[in-house]
């Protein structure tokens, strides 16, 4: 993508681990696209050192914060507005994380102290990142936020464990901060409901193989890879999107509306 649909825009991008990380591919676009950002992610992720190889690509700085420390956050925003020369208008929320489903544990007999962290690191992050920015007015009007989210916050999928929890609320979350963003100062936030894809968040989902070629049959186009959804997100980011905001957008395939397929009942007829 050369399109520029991003020039002159200032964004953050939280979540890129490595080159399978939906939000490496999503810089990499933003930078095609004429954005420039900040990324970050957690102390701990740094140490692999992947994103920096990352930021020399897309000639951006890197600042490590722990997303569910608001003092942290606080410092991200005020250093990124100060490197990238102004307000943001572009975030990406691209965290998700469960010691539970690390750890093995069944849903049925989750350790409370693990299920608090799934639910802060994967969703209450997203309202830390909000409350933060909107109280250093951090983000232009028409600005725009995206967070990765599943369907496992609509429907069961037993294995997605308590994630299917932090979804879910990262998914209230969105409608509630993207009402009081909205009158304030036009800030849009959505979700983006992606397909299972291969990075090291989704391996580590029980039975993630077959899940994925499952889905893959169940959805008419195909599970969207995450080139495609980086597409999605610059498109999110861009001007083309300004009314739309407080939305989980299905990016799946067709997977969400799809009961059954022939290529999955002809495997019944096996
Ligand atoms: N891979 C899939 O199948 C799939 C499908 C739908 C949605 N998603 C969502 O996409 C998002 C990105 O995941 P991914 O698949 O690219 O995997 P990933 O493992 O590359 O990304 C997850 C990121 O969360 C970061 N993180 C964890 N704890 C953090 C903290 N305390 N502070 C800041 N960052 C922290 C990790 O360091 C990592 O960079 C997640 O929200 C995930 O749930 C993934």
């Amino acid at each position: 993508m050369s399109n520029q649909l991003l020039k002159g825009k200032r964004g953050i991008i939280f979540g890129a681990l490595n080159e399978m990380s939906i939000a490496w591919k999503v810089a990499e676009q933003a930078h095609e696209a004429g954005a420039t950002f900040v990324l970050t992610n957690a102390p701990i992720a740094m140490r692999m050192g992947e994103i920096n190889n990352l930021a020399e690509k897309t000639n951006s700085k890197v600042i490590p914060a722990d997303a569910t420390s608001t003092e942290d956050l606080e410092k991200l925003i005020q250093e990124s507005m100060e490197i990238l020369g102004g307000k943001i208008d572009f975030i990406l929320h691209s965290i998700g994380m469960s010691p539970n489903v690390r750890k093995g544990k069944h849903y049925t007999d989750v350790n409370y102290n693990f299920y608090g962290q799934t639910l802060d690191v994967s969703a209450t992050s997203l309202h830390k990142v909000l409350a933060t920015a909107m109280k250093l007015d951090a983000i232009n009007d028409w600005g725009s936020v995206v967070a990765l989210t599943y369907i496992a916050a609509q429907r069961i999928f037993p294995d997605y464990n308590d994630m299917a929890d932090a979804k879910s609320l990262l998914e209230s979350i969105t409608r509630s901060f993207g009402y009081h963003y909205g009158i304030k100062k036009k800030v849009r936030v959505n979700t983006i409901s992606q397909s299972p894809t291969v990075t090291t968040a989704g391996q580590g989902i029980k039975g993630f193989t077959e899940f994925i070629n499952f889905s893959e049959q169940m959805s008419p186009l195909g599970n969207a890879s995450a080139e495609a959804c980086a597409d999605y997100c610059i498109a999110m980011f861009s001007d083309l999107t300004k009314y739309v905001t407080m939305q989980n957008l299905f990016h799946d395939g067709g997977f969400s509306n799809t009961g059954v397929t022939q290529q999955v009942i002809d495997k019944f007829g096996e």
